[in-house]
């Protein structure tokens, strides 16, 4: 890869030690993928933040990174093992608590911003079309790529810290032109309304098409919300980072592909289906990808004046700026005093809660898969008013 002065003082140490190291990551990535130069980036979003995940190998390389780095251009991170300030009602141990602490207070020695969300679009951490950027949550990644335009390769936690540190990225993938073009068209014969059917349609095209770029058709309307959640199945199911949806990505299509395959209600059903354990539940899971102010605000009216069902526990997840809205406007008080919680910074799937659950009723797709796969909770794919009926039914 062809360096710049700058660049190479930066591998060469003369910028501190994780600076440095940082140049290393990147340019053997680059090496990799077969990428000429690194380009300029307007923001990153770090993932890999739950001590869960990171264990202590990964606190003490953040710790040794925060000794001397400091990140060169906007970041913010993905959730966390807990909420950063209410950990304790969410029944989260001290010592799991001190090590989330320490790993946050790493990132924002760093100077990261400290929000952590799978939504970084919702509160700040917003691209415009074309700007290039390193993120790495994956849902966070797709609709970047996909609803707005942005460009930016799945990033791993250490790649994307180091993208920070430095404030480039190798230019390959999904930052170049001839990457981004569709594969492979669907035609959309079914009725897709709602985050839950959304996140079965992210599912049926992830299993059919795995990584493909797909050009969806008949897509008559999506919210955010809508999008937030196909963009979190689709990743997860097809390891997918980008897609083309008619009259809602921004990037320009060469060709509309030839090959074309056709979704049903058929196979939406059978997604629906697969994703059923048919099992009690007594945990439901919403926010997920983080919820929105939006969605806090219709959980709130659905909740007014109703108690959950003592023998439930119903997170919601989201963003710490959107809840600071949420209890502004009094949705929190609504929502806590139903005796569901709202847990922000963090992800029912990175918390630390394996074995605590037997059955989890989420609207997410995402969700049923981590849930199931990594919690070894039995599941269930319901719509947001289903989950939040489960949640009162006594
Ligand atoms: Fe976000 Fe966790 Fe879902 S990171 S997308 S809430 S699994």
């Amino acid at each position: 890869m062809e360096l710049t002065p700058e660049e190479k003082n930066m591998a060469e140490g003369k910028y501190g030690k994780a600076t440095q190291k940082a140049m290393e990551i990147l340019v053997t990535l680059g090496e990799i993928y077969g990428a000429k130069r690194l380009i300029d980036i307007s923001s990153v979003q770090i993932a890999g933040v739950s001590y869960a995940n990171l264990n202590e190998p990964g606190l003490n390389w953040l710790a040794d990174m925060a000794k001397d780095g400091e990140v060169r251009v906007f970041t913010t991170l993905n959730p966390a093992g807990m909420d950063l300030e209410e950990w304790r009602k969410l029944g989260i141990s001290e010592e799991f608590a001190e090590k989330q602490l320490r790993v946050v207070e790493a990132f924002g020695k760093m100077g990261v911003i400290t929000t952590c969300s799978c939504t970084p679009y919702l509160y700040g951490n917003l691209p415009h079309f074309g700007q290039n950027i390193a993120w790495s949550e994956s849902s966070a990644v797709c609709f970047a790529n996909s609803v707005i335009g942005a460009r930016t390769n799945r990033e791993g936690g250490p790649s994307a810290l180091s993208a920070a540190l430095v404030g480039k990225t190798p230019e390959y993938g999904f930052h170049l032109d001839e990457n981004r073009q569709p594969e492979v068209t669907v035609e959309i014969k079914a009725k897709v309304q709602g985050t839950y059917r959304f996140g079965a349609l992210g599912k049926v095209l992830g299993d059919q098409l795995g990584k493909k770029i797909t050009y969806i058709k008949e897509i008559p309307k999506a919210s955010v919300e809508e999008l937030k959640s196909f963009c979190a199945s689709y990743a997860t199911y097809g390891g997918v980072a980008l897609f083309h949806m008619e009259s809602i990505t921004p990037d320009k299509v060469q060709k509309i592909p030839s090959e074309m395959i056709k979704v049903t209600e058929k196979d939406i059903e059978k997604a629906l289906k697969e994703l059923d354990d048919d099992t009690d539940i007594d945990f439901i899971s919403l926010g997920c990808p983080h919820a929105s102010l939006a969605e806090l605000e219709y959980i709130a009216k659905k909740l007014k004046g109703k108690t959950v069902n003592p023998k439930k526990e119903i997170w919601i997840t989201t963003a710490r700026p959107t809840k600071q809205v949420a209890d502004r406007m009094g949705f929190t008080k609504i929502i806590e005093d139903s005796g569901a919680k709202i847990a922000a910074d963090t992800c029912c799937v990175v918390a630390p809660i394996r074995g605590r659950f037997k059955g989890l009723a989420s609207d997410s797709a995402k969700m049923c898969y981590y849930g199931s796969g990594r919690n070894k909770f039995a599941v269930k794919l319901m719509s947001m008013d289903e989950c939040i009926e489960e949640a009162l039914k006594q």
